[in-house]
């Protein structure tokens, strides 16, 4: 969603802060600016829709050559997408970027009724509000404060005015905001990777913080003006990390790195000779690990289905657990209620997304202890969880979700192993687990490269198609949901995931010779029932396509077979096939697959 960016140093403002925007790119938006301020004082404002290179192209006309300014990358919420809607805001000597949503921004602007407003959005409300506070005597600081004191909603937001040279002041509720620390520059973003290359040691802003930025540093106030202790820490990932390496998308990049993504997840979590798995991250004691009978697992998208599929798992490990998997956005709202001896997992890629926070702090006011399954190191869910597990799959730049769903899943599996420890697990499918988790990252370098051309083949038969359907049973259920997830989420075909059984009941009725269906068909004591579903659907002219790890016979149009001693775990490899399915498909139906329309990397807002 929305990034931001800001500079205040020596170098050229402008060429930092695009580079920091392209760095953003990847979450998803619709339009972008910037606006800085030169060495005689004078603002300079660009903006404009669509991509970062139409920026550019404004810029190459009309540089811009201050060394302090802000920058923006917009998804709408407020407003269509349109230049003036764009950030960042210019309302008399106050210049904004924000992200999040000023919810109570109708009332205000009634309430600035001296103002002249161009855009639609919440924002530019906001800036008109801070310049309100601005009066004879007032700080940049003091404005600001009193200014966010009378909002109700989230912000992240970047400001700095012609009367205030040299100072970028920041501030954040419920929407990240990290301050780069330099030599002689400092830096601002909303994600770490913008930062990438510049520093390594940030602050991280935390909610209800503002902080006053110039070349020298920051100072971090509360919003009474309070001065803060603040310990910058440390950035972690390089820049190659978050280049393409070669490969035509970061996509595919992903999908192709995932092999390497779990060998970190594993990494010293896992011992072949013992059988056993261990995560240092929970700090949980050996007691209040015997305590746990019941895990709620949340999140939203790809992560949801992770927990669905980890939830399989950790009932075979854990003999008398409990699991609920359950969509954030629908829980934060519920009038639920956790047993005493649960725990919760908060499952996120970016560890900011809106829901998956709110359910956070809901679990938590009713006293229950939260356990992160997050990626992004310092995030706010990571940083608000009780304890947790990174699952250090590395930056994840495309919008659709691979290489992270992968490593959740195993990062859930691996609590599991140990929860099982403590509850009288069976050793044996305990070491099981630990041993085919061991050649997991092998063998899906191996189904990725053995399979890559068949898959590719399969992509350009049915591109055309409007309508699939995906369907597993067992622990290839959370895969068909995912698969359907990614389909849809990168080529636009309408895809649906079923669980198999419930074919007879609805889904069948739309099958014709327009449908594609893909089964994920496990080599296990369901098989006989897996193909039952296949035969009903040839029968009714549907064109098949199986992933399988089974030697059995199986009818099909099209029928790609792994080949692994991985077998519990072989729903996680199928998995990575469909990733590529829907990557070729996409590319064949000439989609912008990293960015895909309307979709948002990280949805910080509701
Ligand atoms: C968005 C992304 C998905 C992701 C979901 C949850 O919808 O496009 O790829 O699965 O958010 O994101 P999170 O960062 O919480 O895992």
């Amino acid at each position: 969603m929305c990034g931001i960016v800001g500079y205040v140093g020596k170098k050229s403002a402008q060429d930092v802060l695009i580079n920091g925007l392209r760095r953003l790119e990847y979450r998803g938006y619709d339009s972008a600016g910037i606006a800085t301020l030169d060495d005689d004082n004078e603002a300079h404002l660009a903006r404009s829709v669509g991509k970062i290179a139409e920026l550019s192209k404004v810029l190459a006309k009309d540089p811009q050559t201050g060394h302090l300014g802000i920058g923006h990358t917009r998804w709408a919420t407020h407003g269509g997408v349109t230049e003036a809607n764009a950030h960042p805001h210019h309302v008399g000597r106050i210049y904004l970027v924000h992200n999040g949503i000023i919810e109570n921004y109708k009332e205000l602007k009634e309430k600035l009724s001296n103002y002249e407003f161009a855009s639609d959005t919440d924002t530019e409300v906001l800036a008109a509000l801070i310049d309100s506070n601005y009066n004879d005597g007032t700080s940049l600081k003091d404005a600001v404060a009193k200014a966010l004191k009378r909002v109700r909603g989230t912000y992240g937001i970047a400001v700095f005015s012609p009367n205030e040279p040299g100072t970028v002041i920041v501030a954040r509720l419920g929407s990240p905001l990290i301050i780069g620390l330099g030599k002689g520059e400092t830096l601002i973003a909303s994600d770490a990777s913008a930062l990438l290359g510049y520093t390594r040691e940030a602050i991280y802003l935390n909610d209800g913080e503002l902080a006053v930025c110039t070349k020298d540093g920051a100072e971090v106030f509360s919003l009474s003006l309070r001065h803060l202790d603040s310990k910058p820490e440390t950035i972690e990932g390089d820049v190659e990390q978050i280049q393409k390496g070669g490969y035509k998308h970061f996509l595919l990049k992903e999908i192709m790195e995932q092999a390497s993504a779990l060998h970190n997840t594993l990494s010293g979590r896992i011992d072949t000779e013992t059988g056993k798995m261990h995560l240092g991250g929970p700090n949980l004691t050996a007691k209040e690990l015997q305590k746990i009978h019941h895990i709620v697992i949340v999140g939203c998208g790809t992560a949801y289905y992770a927990g669905l599929l980890a939830s399989y798992y950790m009932e075979q490990l854990v003999p008398d657990l409990t699991t609920e998997v359950v969509i954030a956005s629908e829980y934060r709202y519920r009038s639920f209620h956790l047993p005493k001896d649960s725990v919760a997992l908060i499952v996120s890629q970016s560890g900011e997304t809106a829901d998956t926070l709110a359910c956070l702090r809901e679990i938590k006011k009713r006293g229950t202890k939260v356990l992160g399954i997050v990626n992004v190191v310092g995030s706010t869910i990571a940083r608000e969880c009780d304890g947790g597990t990174y699952v250090h799959a590395g930056p994840e730049i495309s919008v659709a979700s691979t290489k992270a769903f992968t490593a959740q899943v195993v990062a859930m599996l691996m609590f599991g192993g140990m929860l099982a420890e403590y509850h009288g697990g069976d050793p044996k499918l305990i070491a099981e687990y630990t041993q085919e988790l061991s050649i997991l990252p092998r063998e899906i370098e191996k189904v990725l490269n053995d399979h890559h051309d068949a898959i590719k083949k399969i992509a350009k038969k049915y591109a055309k198609y409007d309508d699939a359907l995906y369907l597993g049973r067992d622990t290839a259920y959370p895969i068909a949901l995912e698969g359907a997830l990614k389909l849809k989420e990168i080529s636009y075909i309408h895809a649906e995931g079923y669980a198999s059984g419930e074919l007879k009941h609805g889904p069948i009725a739309l099958i014709d010779d327009h449908f594609f269906e893909v089964f994920t068909i496990l080599d296990n004591w369901l098989f006989d029932k897996s193909c039952g579903g296949l035969h009903e659907v040839r029968a009714r002219g549907g064109k098949t396509i199986i992933l399988t790890n089974s030697e059995r016979d199986i009818e099909a149009d099209d029928i790609v077979r792994i080949k692994s001693p991985v077998k519990l775990l072989a729903p996680i490899l199928l998995n990575t096939l469909q990733q590529l399915l829907a990557y070729y498909i996409a590319v064949e139906r000439g989609n912008d697959v990293d960015q895909p329309r309307n979709l948002a990397k990280s949805v910080t807002v509701e």
